[in-house]
């Protein structure tokens, strides 16, 4: 257990919707603290569990082999008052600078639409028209979080929310490791959601197959998970499936679970569940479909 709160505090600042940061130097390393944020929806919760849904979601992408920033849970004291905090680990030490995939897109001079749009062929052609990376590896990365934000239930990676890290000394490129996995887990689901989602069968079935939804759209609409996926129809989403899959270790992911620091019964049950059920519902039957 870490007490981010003496540490020193550094002039590095962040920007994000998502709640207060700080930057501070941990055993060495800059690290962003993110603070929980007010929830939007759930107005009964005082905070919404935002940071350990940040943890757990990048030691998942972590455990199934993808780059992510390495994630600590912490507490920071302040007026009296002890907030639990996610500290990241700054990937852009020694001068590199984090380019979102969004500033890629706006290199593409005849789109239509911006940066920030999410539609999905707009970024798809993004893929093959940008010449600063190898667009086979670009797509991979995208689908590859693609499934692991559908199991994740992550309704929030926009175009800022993944990206790439510069060096300007050689013009040199590389794809940067995830970040920004705050949004999922249902991180305003509070005690009574908790508990009646592990009891009702129907509540789980709204929480897989309806909600959330992903952040990328078609024709408008935010992408469904379940119902894309399933689909089959996006050969590289496929192709992704097949990929991830197989690197879906559950035990390890209920251990990750079981392991969090802060973190009550009811609220790790709660997590393992829908874990579960989006695994098999959603990454499991669609996978057996495929083959
Ligand atoms: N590990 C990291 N190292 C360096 N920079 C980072 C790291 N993680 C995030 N950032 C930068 O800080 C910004 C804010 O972080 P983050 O996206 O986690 O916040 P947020 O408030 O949840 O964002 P959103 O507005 O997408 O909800 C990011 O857009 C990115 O530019
Ligand atoms: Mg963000």
């Amino acid at each position: 257990m870490i007490d981010f709160t003496e540490f020193p505090v550094r002039n590095k600042t962040y920007a994000g919707a998502n709640g207060s940061k700080l930057s501070v130097i941990y055993e060495g390393n800059l690290y962003m603290l993110k603070f929980p944020a007010a929830p939007s929806i759930n107005k009964g919760m005082s905070y919404a569990n935002g940071c350990i849904s940040e943890y757990l979601g990048c030691h998942i992408f972590d455990s199934v082999g993808i780059p992510v920033q390495e994630t600590l849970l912490g507490t920071y004291t302040k007026n009296g008052k002890q907030k639990i905090v996610v500290a990241c680990k700054d990937f852009t030490a020694g001068g590199l600078v984090l380019q979102d995939f969004a500033s890629l897109k706006n290199t593409i001079i005849d789109s239509a639409h911006n940066g920030y749009g999410t539609e999905l062929s707009d970024i798809v052609r993004t893929f093959e028209e940008q010449t600063a990376i190898d667009s086979e590896i670009l797509s991979e990365r995208f689908w590859d979080m693609f499934i692991v934000d559908a199991l994740i239930g992550n309704w929030d990676r926009h175009n800022g929310n993944w990206g790439f890290l510069y060096n300007s000394d050689t013009d040199g490129i590389a794809l940067a490791p995830v970040y920004d996995c705050g949004s999922c887990l249902y991180p305003q689901a509070d005690e009574e959601i908790m508990r009646s989602v592990i009891q009702d069968s129907a509540e789980r079935d709204l929480r897989v197959f309806e909600r959330p939804l992903s952040g990328i759209k078609i024709n408008g609409q935010k992408i469904n998970y379940f119902r894309f996926i399933s689909s089959l129809e996006n050969q590289d989403c496929n192709r992704a499936l097949r990929r991830i899959v197989p690197q879906i270790d559950m035990n390890k992911i209920i251990a990750i679970v079981n392991d969090t620091p802060y973190v009550s019964d009811l609220q790790k049950e709660f997590y393992v569940t829908m874990l579960r059920e989006r695994k098999e519902k959603i990454l499991d039957f669609s996978f057996l479909k495929l083959n």
